[in-house]
């Protein structure tokens, strides 16, 4: 879920390991910690709390190390605390590990340790892995990585240091990110490709079940026979400027102020006279019964709202949480196609997902943000969203660019089956004034929705249609970055049941961008009205009633893409709201960037 980060070079390790996990920081985090060679030892410092707090005990100590490893970590088995955080020595100070992920079978193997007499220092399932290999009889270091690979089943990146070793560091991945990046002074490993830019000009994605080896001049990779593979260096395409805050006050805030731009980049990509959609064999898209779009949270959102899109378009669309999707019951359809959605590409359950759809044979198309992600590797076909890094835990300017997309992906599979030219994004214009119309969006209103709502204890987002999709990722948003207890429903669904719970003290946001669901929508107005709630009415439409507290004018555009403007100004709404209750929107509590773990 969280950060490792590793360094071995000519420079300082510390220095390098703490600015690493300054750059994983954004992931989020209960604690941290170092671990460095100092004088041929172990030296670790670990800290439950920011990063801030580990660099401030480590100042004036490890002064001369040149290799170590760092973590940030979200805790899974134990609570947050200094003796939980990572990394984890093994008994007698010979091993040094940092893992992210879980280990499933850790209870049996720590019984299995214990019956040793191994005693254990953390309530981590992590701590596991350092004992293990503590106690291996393999003949060399290569070997015991191996084996130790054999003997942990769930998802891990871990990396580990030998005493008497010094300058190497081993390191193991399987369902989690891990990444070498090759620098002039020596070399990273990271859990994240963010924490290597401005350090590394090259780097490689570590392959499932791969072991690298690495020293201060070379880096070797294994696979799990332990055969040496080619190591396939990318090089690194992103800058300082884009992964830092600049002058915005949050990194949420410039991402909202991005989504202009994330659209457009998408669009450029997918008009291009090679665009991502012309790699998916016609044969496939020709014949195509029935798609399902897979994703969790807001890349759900997303593809919810491209299923309405979709379905203008004649096109069978089903969407299933990815969480749901792994365990629900297969069914086999006849020419079926399913695509993944995600912005990190990391998400454990949407991988897991995607290697279900695999089994069954089922083609497999991602919509990505990031190039170097697991889901681009497992996947048969990309469509990239040109969003760039998203750093502020609730997703904004990804699902903007999600959402242009699958429009894009939509219209081009309508083409297929019809037989039409499409060569180009039919969309690109209407898309181009959505752009527009962004960039002058006027916020006003929203300002003053933020401080009703900052006092609210309750609030309902509800819509009709694709409306419904905005209101479930705006109330998504509302709850995750103010705490503020949030639902989102079908409009006619309110009389229903939850209508109960409207009083003076609720505030209900109504989406309506859909002409012909207007009427049916305003009819939902005056039920709540008559509960005594207050009204927000979303619309590019005239409306004149008592019933409607405040009116948020959304600029006019075609309506079957109106979910690219609705959603705007609700993103705002949520960050304004967060920034009045003093919170930190980009650190929501409890929530980490990307969930790797299930
Ligand atoms: C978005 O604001 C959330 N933080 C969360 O729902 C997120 O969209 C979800 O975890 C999926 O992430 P992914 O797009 O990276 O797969
Ligand atoms: N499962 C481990 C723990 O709870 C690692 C969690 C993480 O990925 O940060 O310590």
């Amino acid at each position: 879920m969280c950060g490792i980060i590793g360094y071995v070079g000519t420079k300082s390790a510390k220095d390098e390991l703490l600015e690493g996990l300054k750059m994983l920081e954004y992931r989020g985090y209960d604690s941290a910690g170092v671990c460095c060679f100092e004088k041929g030892d172990f030296r670790v410092i670990k800290k439950k709390g920011k990063v801030d707090a580990l660099i401030e005990v480590c100042q004036g100590q490890l002064k001369d190390t040149h290799c170590g490893i760092g973590h940030t970590r979200w805790a899974t088995h134990g609570d947050p605390s200094d003796k939980n955080a990572h990394p984890f020595l093994s008994e007698n100070n010979s091993v040094a590990i940092v893992h992210n992920g879980i280990i499933e079978n850790f209870e049996a193997l720590k019984g299995g340790l214990q019956k040793q007499g191994v005693r254990f220092r953390s309530d981590t399932d992590s701590e596991v892995i350092a004992q293990l290999l503590q106690k291996s009889k393999c003949e060399s270091e290569l070997k015991k990585v191996q084996e130790l690979s054999n003997l942990l089943v769930g998802s891990y990146a871990i990396a580990i240091l030998f005493r008497g070793l010094e300058n190497q560091i081993f390191a193991i991945r399987k369902n989690s990110p891990l990444i070498v990046g090759k620098a002039k002074d020596g070399y990273y490993l990271a859990s994240d490709v963010n924490a290597l830019v401005d350090k590394t000009d090259e780097y490689h994605i570590m392959e499932e079940n791969e072991i690298i080896w690495i020293d201060s001049h070379d880096c070797y990779a294994f696979d799990k026979n332990l055969q040496a593979v080619e190591i396939n260096y990318h090089k690194m395409d992103l800058s300082k400027q884009d992964i830092s805050r600049g002058a915005f006050e949050h990194y949420m805030l410039k991402e909202i102020m991005q989504v202009p731009n994330a659209i457009k980049q998408t669009i450029k990509e997918c008009d291009a006279p090679h665009n991502p959609y012309m790699r998916i064999p016609r044969e496939i898209l020709k014949d195509l019964k029935h798609i399902t779009i897979i994703g969790c949270g807001t890349a759900f959102n997303a593809a919810m709202t491209a299923s309405h899109y979709a379905r203008e378009r004649d096109i069978i669309v089903d969407c299933a949480y990815a969480s749901e999707y792994r365990y629900q019951k297969y069914l086999n359809i006849e020419n079926e196609v399913c695509i993944f959605v995600s912005q990190s590409g990391e998400t454990a359950d949407t991988i897991e997902a995607l290697k279900i759809a695999k089994e069954h044979n089922i083609p497999t198309i991602v919509v990505t943000n990031v190039a170097s992600s697991t889901l681009n590797k497992l996947a048969d076909y990309i469509i990239p969203t040109k969003a760039g890094p998203e750093i502020a835990v609730a997703s904004t300017k990804a699902y903007s660019a999600q959402i242009t997309a699958l429009y894009g992906l939509m219209d081009y599979i309508y083409c297929i089956k019809h037989k039409l030219n499409c060569r180009s994004c039919i969309l690109k214009d209407k898309l181009a004034d959505v752009v527009d119309k962004l960039q002058n969006f006027n916020f006003t209103k929203i300002n003053k929705l933020a401080e009703i709502l900052k006092d609210s204890e309750r609030v309902f987002f509800i819509g009709r249609g694709v409306d419904y999709a905005t209101s479930q990722e705006a109330s998504l948003k509302l709850k995750e970055i103010s705490n503020i207890h949030s639902e989102s429903l079908f409009a006619g669904e309110l009389k229903h049941g939850t209508l109960a719970l409207i009083d003076e003290q609720t505030t209900v946001v109504v989406i309506a961008t859909q002409k012909h669901l207007f009427d049916k929508t305003m009819n939902s107005i005056y039920e709540i009205k008559a509960r005594g709630a207050r009204v927000v009415l979303v619309t590019q439409f005239k409306a004149d009633s008592d019933a409607i507290d405040m009116i948020v004018e959304l600029p006019c555009t075609d309506q079957a893409i109106m979910a690219e403007i609705a959603i705007y100004p609700m993103q705002m709404l949520a960050y304004k709201t967060a920034v009045l209750k003093g919170l930190d929107p980009d650190k929501p509590r409890n929530l980490a960037k990307s969930v790797t773990v299930e």
